[in-house]
């Protein structure tokens, strides 16, 4: 799987997030998007601490991890958590390929990214719109890659900010070719383009996806949209 991994951070990737699925058909609402192509499957972790909302935990990660990996695809694991290295190893026993962590939820994070490392795992950094970009680098050799938050986490279903766009941007420049660009929250067909504009390549969409009538449909058009911008 590593190969695998490897590519999927640095080329255009969908990456659905489960959070706005149907938990009572979840294998089947992963499938569908993969079977459309989706290589990427988010799944976000509030613990009611950090974030207001509570979702899910290591065992819903593990429900779905083997289906990912067969289908030839990663678990990205978003951790919205208070003392996330207290969890880390168990969303790595769950099967989670990619593990992202705040920094406004971390004490020590280069201890709490070389954990995610040390566990098999690929490492991904987290900002919160305010926070600003300059938190990323000291953390550079540390990350596989860069998560910057386009809405403020806790909640599927918010507006795109447009303000954090020029962080974005500078975030692009600033990591090495080899280190991912996500962004996360309010991507859908409307902000799709500005999306892309910023240089990120890893595009997080909860609702657009899941909330559409036609999930495959809804994934395939923004993927069409990433094709069209090349790799
Ligand atoms: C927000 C989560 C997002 C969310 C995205 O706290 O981290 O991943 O599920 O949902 P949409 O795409 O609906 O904004
Ligand atoms: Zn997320």
């Amino acid at each position: 799987m590593a190969g695998v991994s490897d590519d999927l951070l640095t080329t255009y990737q969908l990456a659905p997030s489960i959070l706005s699925a149907d938990f009572a058909r979840l294998g089947e609402q992963v499938s569908t998007v993969m079977d459309a192509g989706v290589k990427v499957i988010h799944v976000d972790v509030m613990d009611g601490h950090f974030v207001p909302n509570i979702t899910i935990g290591p065992v819903v990660a593990a429900a779905i991890s083997e289906q990912v990996h067969g289908a030839g695809g990663v678990l990205d694991v978003h951790l919205m958590i208070e003392n996330p290295e207290r969890y880390i190893d168990a969303f790595a026993a769950a099967g989670a390929d990619w593990i992202n962590v705040h920094v406004e939820a971390c004490v020590h994070l280069n201890m709490t990214l070389s954990q995610i490392r040390a566990a098999g795992c690929k490492a991904g950094v987290t900002l919160n719109p305010a926070t600003p970009l300059s938190h990323v680098q000291e953390v550079l050799g540390d990350i596989d890659y860069a998560l910057m938050m386009t809405v403020n986490p806790g909640f599927s279903g918010q507006d795109f900010i447009p303000g954090v766009v020029p962080k974005i941007e500078r975030a692009r420049h600033l990591l090495p070719d080899h280190v991912g660009l996500q962004i996360d929250g309010g991507i859908g067909p409307e902000t799709i383009e500005t999306a892309l504009d910023t240089g990120a390549n890893l595009f997080v969409a909860g609702s657009a996806v899941y909330g559409a009538e036609d999930p495959a449909a809804a994934a395939g058009q923004l993927m069409a949209a990433m094709r069209a911008r090349g790799n």
